[in-house]
């Protein structure tokens, strides 16, 4: 009898350390595994149970719970039990979700190495290193992945340019900085699955001629970090890293780097100031981070999940990938329901799906009963997607058209007990606070913004105000250095524009 149980920050956050703990007590005789999450968020602490090749989960399970499951698993009752969820890889199918990235999330052992060969771990890599840097780089780009940081620009046309630029030293650098709101995918895969990470940065090596990696990790991930150094480190005894990867005589090796808590370090030329021991600040563009990035050397920039996506299209065929999603939306998004919801977590889905469809289907609407009224799509700059638009799939063009975006997969409910002229006046502050100061129309932009919002908001001359916000918008969108303050009207004017009642203004005549 083996019991898997997550060690993933989140499940430890509600007593999974307590719950394994108990188990321990309660069934001496079995083998208990500390897995990642399934990032059923919902069911944690979630407790799985193999018995004659049949895995079955039962959530949430607190401490207390404990002698009463292994009781009735002892008994054969299971199946009675109230907190019985059945199989869950049914349960994730019966979802629609196709795990590709993070197929071995919670199934197996973060930093067990032969489980994660077993579960075809490596076949990516040594796929990479049986052909040429540009093979891959063509895989890579058949299958349509783009980046998952916020952007979505190509990944296979980034790779083309650092591998066509010449240079006798090129870097990998994983973007783990994951600041935006309501989102977790890089810490769950880099707690549940940091293998596949390394894997993915290592095949980014090979393919453009870069023999050193960077994970730029946050500091508030510190679980993140123990099991990163952890895996680093077994996959170098296990010769998946270092002088001769893998047996090819190639060598790649990875250290990791703490931020230091600026939302900013998430962007990738601050991200890369930072990393050369600068202080955080935005680096005009051009030269871009692929001709010039870390100490101005040819530099793969690439978020986390960007990068653990790879391994799973060089050992199953770009065209696998490919064939999934929507339109110039490929494969599976990694998406995180977070906020006012009663079933959050994360959830794999192919490219397409509707919003709808995952905050009340998957997502079981709001956690409260009351009606939902918005979803922040995409991060603190992303826009409030009213109800009326919940039939848009999700894809990078699509939400586009509704001013909206997928950036990193993040989607916060709201029910509609939201004040959303409080929504628009913190995202301003918000951009304020985390701006890195360089461009007036963001670091002036942004505290006018504030006061602009507030006298709407205390009723004083609300109609020419609201006008006066708009042009600041504008003028923030189109004068700002950098996405950050490039972005910054969306949740505003997403706000204004449909929501507008709640400014005490009129409805703009047009509101798409
Ligand atoms: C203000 C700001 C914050 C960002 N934060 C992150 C982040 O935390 N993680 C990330 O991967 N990308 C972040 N990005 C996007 C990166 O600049 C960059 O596009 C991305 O890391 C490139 O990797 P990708 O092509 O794999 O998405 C941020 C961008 C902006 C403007
Ligand atoms: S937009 Fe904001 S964060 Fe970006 S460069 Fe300007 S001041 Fe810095």
């Amino acid at each position: 009898m083996t019991y898997f149980i997550a060690r993933d920050s989140a499940a430890l956050s509600i007593g999974a350390e307590q719950t394994a703990d108990a188990l321990t007590s309660a069934a001496p005789d079995a083998d208990i595994v500390r897995t990642g999450s399934r990032g059923l968020y919902w069911l944690e602490p979630l407790v799985e149970i193999e018995h004659a090749g049949r895995r079955v989960g039962f959530g949430p399970v607190d401490a207390g719970d404990v002698d009463d499951v292994v009781h009735a698993v002892a008994n054969g009752t299971q199946e009675q039990h109230p907190r019985f969820v059945g199989r869950i890889d049914q349960l994730l199918r019966e979802q629609g979700q196709q795990r590709l990235t993070f197929a071995r999330c919670g199934v197996i052992a973060p930093t067990d190495f032969d489980a994660f060969v077993q579960h075809g771990g490596t076949a990516g890599l040594r796929a990479a290193l049986a052909q040429s840097g540009q093979a891959t780089i063509d895989a890579v780009k058949e299958s349509g992945l783009r980046g998952r940081g916020g952007a979505g620009f190509p990944a296979g046309i980034k790779w083309q340019t650092v591998h066509d630029t010449p240079g006798a030293e090129k870097f990998v650098v994983c973007n783990a900085d994951e600041g935006d709101s309501g989102t977790f995918a890089d810490r769950m895969l880099m707690e549940g699955d940091p293998f596949t990470l390394l894997e993915g940065m290592a095949i980014a090596g090979v393919a453009t001629g870069a023999t050193q990696g960077y994970i730029y990790l946050r500091s508030e991930y510190p679980d993140a970090l123990q099991t990163l150094t952890e895996a680093i480190d077994v996959a170098h005894r296990h010769g998946m890293l270092g002088s001769n990867v893998l047996g090819s005589g190639y060598g790649f090796d990875i250290e990791i780097r703490l931020g230091a808590g600026a939302y900013i370090c998430g962007e990738e030329t601050s991200l890369l100031e930072s990393l050369e021991g600068k202080r955080g600040l935005i680096r005009f563009k051009p030269p871009l981070p692929a001709i010039e990035g870390f100490q101005a050397k040819p530099t793969v920039l690439n978020n986390v999940i960007t990068l653990a996506t790879t391994p799973t299209i060089l050992a199953h065929g770009a065209a696998t990938y490919q064939g999934l999603g929507i339109n110039k939306s490929c494969g599976t998004l990694t998406l995180q329901l977070a906020g006012n919801v009663a079933r959050p977590g994360l959830y794999e889905i192919p490219f397409g799906t509707t919003l709808g469809h995952v905050i009340n289907e998957l997502g079981g609407g709001s956690a409260s009963g009351r009606p939902v009224r918005t979803a922040q799509v995409g991060g603190p700059l992303g826009a409030y997607v009213p109800v009326q638009h919940f039939d848009t799939p999700i894809g990078y063009e699509e939400l586009g058209e509704k001013h909206a975006m997928v950036g990193h997969g993040g989607v916060v409910v709201f029910d509609d007990s939201v004040d959303m002229a409080e929504q628009a006046r913190f995202a301003m502050e918000f951009t304020d606070i985390e701006s890195c100061g360089k461009c007036t129309p963001c670091r002036v932009g942004s505290v006018r913004a504030q006061e602009v919002i507030s006298e709407i908001v205390a009723g004083n001359d609300r109609e020419s105000n609201a006008e006066l916000l708009r042009e600041l918008m504008e003028l923030m969108g189109q004068g700002s250095l950098c996405a950050h303050g490039g972005m910054a009207p969306a949740p505003v004017l997403s706000a204004l524009n449909h929501f507008s009642e709640d400014f005490g203004v009129h409805a703009p005549a047009e509101v798409d």
